[in-house]
Order: structure tokens, then C-alpha cells, then sequence
């Protein structure tokens, strides 16, 4: 019923943007909303512009993209400032095919597909609205029926640029069912549509060596020749390849590189000109963008024949390398991971966390400065905070490489590999050691790693592994303390008073007994300890801590125990270090008693509750965990 009545809506809502009119008429509409006469390249880009730009240290994220595309930005940031935007200003480049490389299920098809969409919404909108002679097959531009020498008259009172020449479809229906008046000739606006082929077309050769160019173009209507008389008669012609029905929109060319170089010549003067030949017919002006995508090698190949220079020279290449961020990678499993039929399965926390980042390390390329190793620049990558870099050493390492991400593993195997292991688990979830294992396997099964790359693949995966013990390990230890946040606060307030006596050389009072004591230098120790500050290094540690304090005063922010990040990790390690014995005892307990039965019970709630575990990946985790401790 719901449905029903969401159906009859949009109908209506369809029903009331539509317009008909004369050429008269439209003319009337362009002086009110000249956009509507704007090119399809502009039409594009202000597409991108209208979902909102977000400028960060001075890069500009595109939102259009940003809600299905992660970690792109950069290569995103660049196809838009270097292809959309010089385009949309009828620079040169619009006329190129844009050629989108990069590796395997790097986002590519994704990139064009979100294109294709956002057109089909955005020539709904009033920004985005678009108009043609009707009844075109080619939803031609109106303002082609404009004769060239009244156009530089035109371009002045309407401060509109007319490109391209009235196709030979339309001259001839100008002359048969208008008479030559031009201001009768009926514009309607149109909606893209790819499945109604109007403004978006795909095109895939279907035999890369013989493709027919009337794929593109159109061809004779056998039909209609006896009606028509001549073959030349464009009433005898079907106006319906692909490039035809993409005027006004975009047209993805898939496996390009693969058609025969004869093929490709077609293009040349689409790419030159702007327009194409169609049958026996003057040239067809189109408005369109042309997008193709491949890979690294299949381009090389391509740009090695000589054969292939001029179109070469007619092709913009932006590269679509892999994301490089550990966390952006996740959040393209979880997305891929609900758009599939196990979205359902649990997975437990950290899992996608580990794979993203074996993923990441086999498409980082070898720091070649000396002081930071892989992991390391992984951290970097992703912003983390890395004790003893900067900012400017994460640019340093950019510059390294003008290549990074184009090879290493693609996000599909990875999502192949999870969705092997929970059907081979048959259990409702998975946590990271499944995952990490199933990669291993697949590994061997992986068609083009060689036995080196396998090695180095399988050096990755031990680390990820090893992060993940980290991991584990503390979940485990939050786990066990009763409050972590509290008791982390406690034990640093306590700290940081001894501190506060030892270097004003006070005494402290006791909170029970109110007596005088001195600094409990015990205490200190054994905290300091944990991040090996030795016994001449203490006073100046001490010291340091309580100017922060009083720095961070002045600007009225109170001091707590994440302002530092080495205090912090003092913290927890001796926190931890307290608990050790209790945690590795606990979980590892064969046959446990009765209170570490309770114990246990009470960490596995914790961890469903608080930590988003289910009852078999916190048990999991513990008895893991246990396997730790204990080695
Ligand atoms: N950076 C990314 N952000 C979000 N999703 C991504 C990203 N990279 C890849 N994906 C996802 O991976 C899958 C494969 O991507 P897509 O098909 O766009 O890749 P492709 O480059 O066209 O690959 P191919 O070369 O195999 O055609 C898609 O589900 C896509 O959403
Ligand atoms: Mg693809």
C-alpha cells in the first residue's frame, strides 16, 4: 500500500517538472535561468560543486564522492581541479576522453557509476536541469537551431557561448515540420536516464577486433530507405549508438584499450573537434563527456604502440590509485560488507581493523628514509600520532613515491576472503584471527602473487597479527578493570600530587589520618618505570609534566591523563602491569573457580556491553587473550 502510494507520488512529482514549449519560449526561460544552457561538462562539474566542498589544510574534499568513496580524496581532488573544472570553462581537456587508470577494484567503475547517478538526480534538480529539441534521438541543444551568423549577436544579449552545429536530423525536421521557423520548434526538458537511454550511455565492444562503429554512431534503418528514397535521407537513419543517446550527459567507454586501434580512430575527431561522423551525414556535434577506465599495464601496452600516439595525446589520464589509510579502508569493507548478503554475520570488533591493515601494507611502498619503517608510515598515513613526527614528515614521505597504490591487494579479495570464512565458520561471527588466516590460505590461491611477493605478503600478515595480539590484549585489561576511565584518572591524580609535592619540596597530607607524609616515591617509580625513564631521568620528567599543567592553565584547559601522550601510556601499562597476573590467571584457568567464574562473566559482559562483542567473540577473545599471557 505504502509503496503504492510512494509510486503515485513520484509520478506526480515527475508530472510537474516537466515543460514543453516553443523555441520562443525557452529563450524567455534562458534569460531567467541561464545555467540550463551550460554545456554537459559544466553541467558536471557543478554537479560535484553543488554537493559541497570541504577545504582542509588547504585540499579540498569533493562530498559528492565522500559518502561512497574513502580515502581517494587526493586523486578525487585532483580529477575534479584538473579535468572537471578546466572542462566546465570550455577549455581544451573537455574534448578528451578522461581516462581513469588505476589497479584492480580501485574504484574506478564506482567513480563513473556515481556519476551516472548523481546526473540522473541532478537533471531533476533546477541547477541541473537540461532542455532539448524534442522528439531528437539525440536530445540535441536547443540553442543549435541558432544559425552560425547570428550567433556572436546572440552570445551578447544572452552572454551565452554557442557551440556546435545543428545536426542533419534536425535541419531537415526545421525545414519539413516547421517550415524554417525556428522560434516554433517545440523544446522539452529532459531527464537523464540510463535505462531509458536518454543523456547516459554504456558502451562495452562486444568483439574488441571486429566492433562495428555503428555501436557508436548509429546506423541505416533498412526499413525506412524505401519510404525515405536514399540512404542519405538522416530520416533513414537510426541516431542510436551510444554516443548518440549520451549527448548531454556522459559516456562510459568500457575496455577501451582493448578495441582495435581502426576502432578508436573513430574518436579522433570527437577528441579533436567535438564531434563525429555518423553515416553519410555532415559531422554530429556532441556534447559529452567520454570516460574510460583500465589498468596500469594494459596502459602501458597501449601507449608502447606507436599506432596509438595520436589518440594518446587525446586522452586525459587520472590515476585512481588505492586508498592508503588503515581506517578508510575499514569503512570500505563495512560499506561493501552491507551492501552484501552476510551483513548480517557478527563480526567481531577490531576483525576489519587487522585485514585493512595487512591490506594497506602490501600497497605501501618502502620508506627510503632511513628512520621510519613500514608500520610506521602505515600509522602516519592513516593521521595517527606518531612519538617524534609531524606533519611535515608525513608530506616528506608522499613526495618518496609519485606512484604510490598501484599495486598491492584489492579490497574485493579481501571481502571474497571474509565471506569464505563466515560460510566455512558457519558460525554467526568472526573475529580477526579468522580473517587473518583465511588471507594466509588465500594467498596460495591468489592468481597473480608470486612466490616472492607471497613471502612479503606473509611477513605483512604476521605483523598485522602481532598488532592485533596488542590489541586484544588491552581490550581484555579494560575489560578487567572495573572502570578503566575512572581508574586511570584516579591513579594519575594520585601521581601527579606526589609529583606536585616531590618538586616543590612539600609533604602531602594523608586523607585518612590527615598527617604529613612524603612523596610516595615508590609510587612514582613504579609508574615512571613502565616507559623506562631511568632514576637520572626522573626530576626532569616530573618537571615537565607540571609545566604542561601550568600551560595548559593558562589557556583555562585542564590537564587529564590523555594530555600526555607518554603519561598515558605509563598509565595504562601500569595498570595493566597490576592486573597482569589476575588477567593471565583468570583466563587461561582450565577448570575456574568459583570467583573466576564470576570474574569472567562479568569481563564478557563488559565486552558485550561495552565494547561490541557478542557472547562468542568475547569468549573467544578471552580465551585468546589467556593463550598470551601465557607464553
Ligand atoms: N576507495 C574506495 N572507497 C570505497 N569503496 C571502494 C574503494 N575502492 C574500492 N571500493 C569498492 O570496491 C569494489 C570494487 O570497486 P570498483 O568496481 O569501483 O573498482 P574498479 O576500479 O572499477 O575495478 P576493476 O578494475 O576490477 O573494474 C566496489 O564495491 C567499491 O565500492
Ligand atoms: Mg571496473
Amino acid at each position: 500500500m505504502d509503496i503504492l502510494k510512494k509510486i503515485e507520488q513520484y509520478r506526480s512529482q515527475e508530472e510537474k517538472l516537466r515543460w514543453e514549449g516553443t523555441f520562443a519560449d525557452y529563450l524567455e526561460l534562458i534569460k531567467e535561468k541561464p545555467w540550463v544552457a551550460q554545456s554537459a561538462h559544466s553541467r558536471i562539474y557543478n554537479m560535484i560543486k553543488d554537493a559541497g566542498v570541504e577545504e582542509e589544510n588547504g585540499h579540498k574534499e569533493y562530498r559528492f564522492f565522500s559518502h561512497e568513496l574513502f580515502g581517494l580524496e587526493e586523486a578525487l581532488e585532483k580529477l575534479v581541479e584538473e579535468y572537471f573544472h578546466p572542462a566546465a570553462k570550455r577549455l581544451d581537456v573537455r574534448k578528451r576522453i578522461l581516462l581513469l587508470m588505476g589497479p584492480v577494484s580501485g574504484g574506478k567503475s564506482t567513480i563513473v557509476t556515481m556519476l551516472k547517478r548523481g546526473l540522473e538526480a541532478y537533471s531533476r534538480t533546477d541547477r541541473g536541469a537540461i532542455f532539448a529539441i524534442k522528439g531528437c534521438p539525440m536530445h540535441e541543444d536547443p540553442l543549435h537551431l541558432i544559425p552560425q551568423h547570428l550567433r556572436a549577436d546572440f552570445q551578447q544579449e544572452y552572454g551565452i557561448k554557442i557551440e556546435g552545429n545543428l545536426s542533419p536530423l534536425n535541419t531537415m525536421r526545421l525545414e519539413e515540420e516547421y517550415g524554417g521557423r525556428i522560434e516554433d520548434v517545440l523544446v522539452e526538458r529532459i531527464f537523464l536516464s540510463e535505462d531509458k537511454r536518454v543523456g547516459i550511455g554504456t558502451f562495452s565492444p562486444s568483439d574488441p577486433k571486429s566492433q562495428d562503429i555503428a555501436d557508436l554512431t548509429g546506423s541505416i534503418d533498412f526499413s525506412t530507405i524505401a519510404e525515405y528514397g536514399s540512404e542519405s535521407d538522416p530520416r533513414a537513419y537510426r541516431f542510436d549508438g551510444e554516443l548518440n543517446k549520451a549527448n548531454r550527459g556522459l559516456m562510459e567507454f568500457q575496455e577501451m584499450l582493448k578495441c582495435d586501434e581502426k576502432f578508436l580512430w573513430h574518436l579522433l575527431s570527437l577528441t579533436q573537434e567535438g564531434n563525429f561522423k555518423a553515416g553519410r551525414f555532415a559531422l554530429i556535434s556532441a556534447d559529452e563527456l567520454i570516460v574510460a577506465h583500465t589498468n596500469e599495464t594494459e596502459y602501458r601496452s597501449f601507449i608502447a604502440n606507436k599506432k596509438n600516439e595520436a589518440l594518446h595525446s587525446r586522452i586525459i589520464v587520472m590515476p585512481v590509485p588505492y586508498n592508503l589509510k588503515v581506517s578508510q579502508e575499514e569503512r570500505i569493507y563495512e560499506k561493501m560488507i552491507r551492501d552484501s548478503d552476510v551483513a548480517d554475520v557478527h563480526i567481531a570488533p577490531h576483525t576489519l581493523r587487522v585485514a585493512a591493515m595487512f591490506t594497506v601494507l602490501t600497497r605501501l611502498k618502502e620508506p627510503k628514509r632511513g628512520d621510519i619503517d613500514l608500520l610506521k608510515k602505515m600509522r602516519l598515513y592513516d593521521g595517527e600520532n606518531v612519538e617524534g613526527y609531524n606533519s611535515s614528515d608525513l608530506n616528506e614521505l608522499k613526495k618518496e613515491y609519485q606512484d604510490e597504490g598501484m599495486s598491492g591487494i584489492d579490497p574485493r579479495y579481501v571481502i571474497n576472503r571474509i565471506s569464505s570464512t563466515i560460510i566455512r565458520k558457519n558460525v554467526p561471527s568472526i573475529n580477526a584471527l579468522d580473517v587473518l588466516r583465511s588471507l594466509k590460505e588465500g594467498l596460495d590461491q591468489h592468481p597473480s602473487i608470486t612466490q616472492e611477493l607471497r613471502e612479503k605478503y606473509l611477513n605483512f600478515i604476521s605483523i598485522a597479527r602481532k598488532e592485533y595480539d596488542e590489541l586484544a590484549k588491552k581490550e581484555v585489561q579494560k575489560a578487567f578493570v572495573y572502570s578503566y576511565e575512572e581508574s586511570a584518572k584516579t591513579l594519575m591524580d594520585n601521581y601527579l600530587d606526589n609529583v606536585e609535592a616531590f618538586c616543590n619540596k612539600s609533604k602531602l597530607k594523608d586523607p585518612l589520618t590527615g598527617e604529613e607524609i612524603s612523596p610516595d616515591e615508590k609510587l612514582m617509580r613504579s609508574i615512571e618505570e613502565q616507559i623506562g625513564i631511568s632514576e637520572n631521568a626522573k626530576k626532569a620528567f616530573r618537571e615537565e609534566i607540571l609545566i604542561r599543567i601550568s600551560a595548559l592553565a593558562r589557556k583555562g584547559k585542564k590537564f587529564d591523563y590523555r594530555s600526555h601522550a607518554r603519561l598515558r601510556e605509563a598509565i595504562q601499562k601500569k595498570l595493566f602491569a597490576d592486573l597482569k597476573d589476575v588477567v593471565k590467571i583468570t583466563t587461561s584457568a582450565k577448570t575456574p573457580d568459583e570467583q573466576q567464574l564470576k570474574k569472567i562473566n562479568e569481563v564478557v559482559a563488559r565486552l558485550i556491553d561495552e565494547h561490541g562483542y557478542n557472547s562468542t567473540s568475547a569468549n573467544e577473545l578471552l580465551r585468546y587473550v589467556g593463550s598470551l599471557l601465557n607464553r
